[in-house]
């Protein structure tokens, strides 16, 4: 396995491979990786014949310094981790690499950026997609893997990658849960055992999200109501935000006339839990 730390070398690399006729698959992270980015490395496995995982934990992405600086970067066991994965290269950047001197580029995808994570963390959205622009250019894969546990970060990636003309497969995976439900996610390991035990009233809201639409209700007011009551019922927990999406257009929906998005941010114990879970009404087989 290649570690890479500069965009020039990556780039050689990856000249070099392709001009092998090998095909790549890039796996963005920022690192404290889990069997949720495992989930991911195994994907970009099936889909190319050369891996790679980038391990850059993007300060232009954070709104609060603190949770950039308590960002975990176990950058050793990372390492041992890919290898472990059969990736082929690490592209891991210092800050100084990606953001020399004089740095003043930014990559923007308007009306998707809004809402959810948009409207609570500003700046955020454009500071992903602006590395992740700088990340493709530095490998230029033919296919580049995302998690569906950030919902509106994959939609975001698709149609930034679309609308730019990037010729890059994009690919999303299902999210990787713990036993209780949990979603998998570098935070969770700032939470306390309380925290952590109070997390699982994130899964358990979609859950019962699921179940009343299972049942017949079709409202999403009522929907929504139904999450936002298990979430208050924690008292470790606290609400962001709760909302029904049109699972393309990320628009709000007033009715589960066909499969919805039900996209949660919750605050256990100083950390902020995001998760998501598609909503099909019965008999819906789409
Ligand atoms: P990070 O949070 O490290 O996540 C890297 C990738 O792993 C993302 O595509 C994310 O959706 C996916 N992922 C995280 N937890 C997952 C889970 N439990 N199941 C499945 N996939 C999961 O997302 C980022 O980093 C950054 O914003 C990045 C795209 C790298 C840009 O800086």
């Amino acid at each position: 396995m290649t570690t890479l730390t500069e965009p020039c070398p990556m780039q050689a690399w990856a000249d070099a491979e392709r001009a092998a006729g090998r095909r790549i698959a890039l796996v963005p992270t920022m690192g404290a990786l889990h069997d949720g980015h495992l989930a991911l490395v195994a994907e970009a496995r099936r889909r190319a014949e050369r891996v790679v995982v980038s391990v850059f934990v993007n300060p232009i992405q954070f709104e609060r310094r603190d949770d950039f600086e308590q960002y975990p970067r176990p950058l050793d066991d990372d390492l041992r981790i890919c290898a472990g994965a059969r990736v082929d290269a690490v592209y891991a950047p210092s800050a100084a690499a990606m953001y020399p001197e004089g740095f003043q580029s930014a990559v923007e995808v308007a009306r998707l950026t809004e809402p959810l994570c948009g409207a609570a963390r500003p700046g955020h959205f454009r500071g992903v997609t602006t590395v992740v622009t700088k990340l493709f250019h530095a490998v230029r894969p033919d296919v580049a893997v995302f998690g569906e546990k950030d919902y509106q970060q994959l939609a975001v990636i698709r149609r930034m990658t679309a609308d730019l003309d990037f010729g890059i497969e994009i690919v999303g995976v299902a999210t990787v849960r713990e036993p209780d439900g949990l979603a998998l996610s570098s935070r969770n390991r700032r939470l306390g055992a309380d925290d952590r035990a109070a997390a699982r009233c994130v899964p358990r809201a979609l859950d019962a999200a699921a179940d009343v639409v299972r049942a017949g209700e079709r409202r999403a007011a009522a929907v929504v109501a139904r999450a936002t009551a298990v979430i208050g019922a924690e008292g470790r927990a606290r609400l962001e935000y709760a909302e029904l999406r049109d699972p393309e257009t990320l628009a709000e929906v007033t009715e589960v006339a066909g499969p919805a998005l039900l996209a949660l941010a919750v605050w256990v114990g100083g950390v902020r839990l995001i998760d998501n879970r598609m909503l099909v009404p019965e008999g819906d087989d789409r």
